[in-house]
């Protein structure tokens, strides 16, 4: 078709990002775009971008300065931002780098396909409100999501925004308040996936295990969702990724020891082992309510694999405070971990607090990731000699072979000449390199 545009689309940041540019694609797909892997040939690129860091931030700009030349050789190529900096900064965006058309934050991108009519009469459309509607319901259904349907792993987004306000995290105010999308919508659209080829879902929400959406009877809890996706035929794994200490309830618990399509990892992130800074973080637990809630998990889960997020250098953060961070590691003994050193984010309360040095906070994010690295690798070696379930996900770099994620998410090569993407096939690990697994076929 001589009409059809080409849409390229940059994502930054979260799982949720993830989620969003694969669902903006779909709404500017049933506007006359197709997606394309490359800026060069595009008609229109969109950045789904992430406020979470400075650094992550200002990458944005960086990154548009780098399209100058391609909007100089091609006038009409369209230009937006979207996602938590254009949510935090949209006028500043507009402001700093005129080559920008749109800005969309991530509560409005159903209404991308009016904002690109703007666009093309050559006005520039800018939409960062916290709307009354639910924007999933004005978005179109999934089966055009050409991209996703390549991947037999597929997220679904079930709950969005925050109300914990976290001292240090800019995701209240980037993303609104906490809500629950409703269960019927939820299942409607994971059948939809199934039916596309899909074998395991990962359900996502900055907060997802207090996920309450409205179902059946009143307020489903998260367990009970994953309970109503574990009858879905054809659909082989059920994952969930950001999880709260807090909202860690006794049924999810459960579910990880009696649901066999619950897969056996947990990121449950604690940021910080010490008290002191726990409470300057506003997290309200405590480092010992996290080790006796990983206790419980771990009762009901033994194999479980436990991966965490972690600041160093939070303000007013002592050697103290990081030594209780380090045994907190040593006790809880991560499979898979990520760190950061602590960034000043505008508009949040840690913002007014004192900085650590900066040469201390790096040396201590060094230490602690190598104890994490070191964790990280003992448990990859451990499964060495055992048998797991890897969903091929696509072909290898050698002949017959086949890559795929373990049931505790490890990346694995398996010679399987006979192997198409989207089995699910039982794997002997026989050896653990730098950032993966390798195995054979069990038949
Ligand atoms: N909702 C999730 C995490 C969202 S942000 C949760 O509560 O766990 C992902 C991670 O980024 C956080 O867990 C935290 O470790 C890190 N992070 C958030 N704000 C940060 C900041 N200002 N500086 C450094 N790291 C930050
Ligand atoms: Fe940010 Fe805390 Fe909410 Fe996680 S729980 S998104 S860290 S405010
Ligand atoms: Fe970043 Fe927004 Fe996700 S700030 S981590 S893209 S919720």
């Amino acid at each position: 078709m001589s009409d059809q545009k080409k849409l390229f689309i940059r994502t930054y940041g979260c799982q949720m990002n993830v989620y969003d540019s694969e669902r903006m694609a779909e709404a500017l797909g049933a506007d006359g775009y197709i997606e394309t892997d490359t800026p060069d040939d595009a008609d229109m690129i969109l950045l789904n971008t992430c406020h979470i860091r400075e650094k992550a931030a200002e990458k944005v700009y960086s990154e548009l300065g780098r399209f100058k030349g391609l909007k100089a050789d091609k006038p009409d190529l369209k230009i937006g931002v979207a996602g938590c900096v254009a949510q935090a900064e949209g006028q500043e965006i507009m402001r700093r780098q005129p080559l920008v058309d749109l800005v969309v934050g991530p509560q409005t991108y159903h209404r991308l396909p009016q904002m690109m009519a703007q666009v093309a009469k050559g006005e520039k459309a800018m939409d960062t409100d916290f709307p009354e509607e639910d924007k999933f319901e004005h978005l179109p259904g999934r089966h055009g999501a050409k991209k996703a349907m390549r991947n037999p792993s597929a997220f679904l987004t079930v709950q969005e925004g925050c109300d914990k306000f976290c001292a240090f995290c800019v995701v209240p105010y980037t993303r609104g308040a906490e809500v629950s999308r409703p269960v019927d919508r939820i299942l409607r659209e994971a059948h939809d996936l199934v039916e596309r080829g899909v074998r395991e879902i990962t359900l996502l929400g900055q907060n997802v295990n207090a996920y309450h959406g409205a179902g059946e009877g009143g307020d489903w809890s998260l367990a009970r969702l994953i309970w109503a996706l574990d009858t879905i035929d054809g659909l082989e794994r059920i994952r969930f990724t950001t999880s709260h200490p807090n909202d860690m309830n006794d049924d999810l618990i459960e579910a990880h020891g009696t649901c066999a399509k619950l897969m056996p990892y947990l990121h449950l992130p604690v940021q910080s082992g010490s008290d002191k800074i726990l409470k300057r973080m506003n997290r309200s637990h405590t480092a010992d309510s996290y080790l006796r809630l990983i206790e419980r998990i771990r009762e009901a889960r033994p194999d479980i694999l436990l991966s965490g997020d972690f600041i160093v250098g939070f303000p007013e953060e002592d050697d103290q405070d990081f030594e209780d961070t380090m045994s907190l590691i040593r006790e809880v003994n991560y499979g898979q971990a990520y760190s950061f050193k602590y960034s000043t984010r505008p508009g949040t309360p840690a913002a007014e607090r004192a900085l650590v040095d900066d040469a201390v906070a790096t040396d201590r994010l060094h230490r602690l990731q190598a104890l994490l690295t070191d964790q990280q690798r003992s448990i990859q070696q451990s499964m060495v000699g055992k048998e797991v379930g890897v969903l091929f996900e696509k072909k290898g770099r050698l002949d017959g072979q086949m890559v795929g994620k373990s049931d505790h998410l490890h990346a694995v090569h398996v010679h399987a000449p006979d192997g198409q993407v989207g089995e699910l096939r039982r794997v002997k690990i026989v050896e653990s390199s730098t950032n993966s697994l390798a195995g054979e076929l069990v038949v």
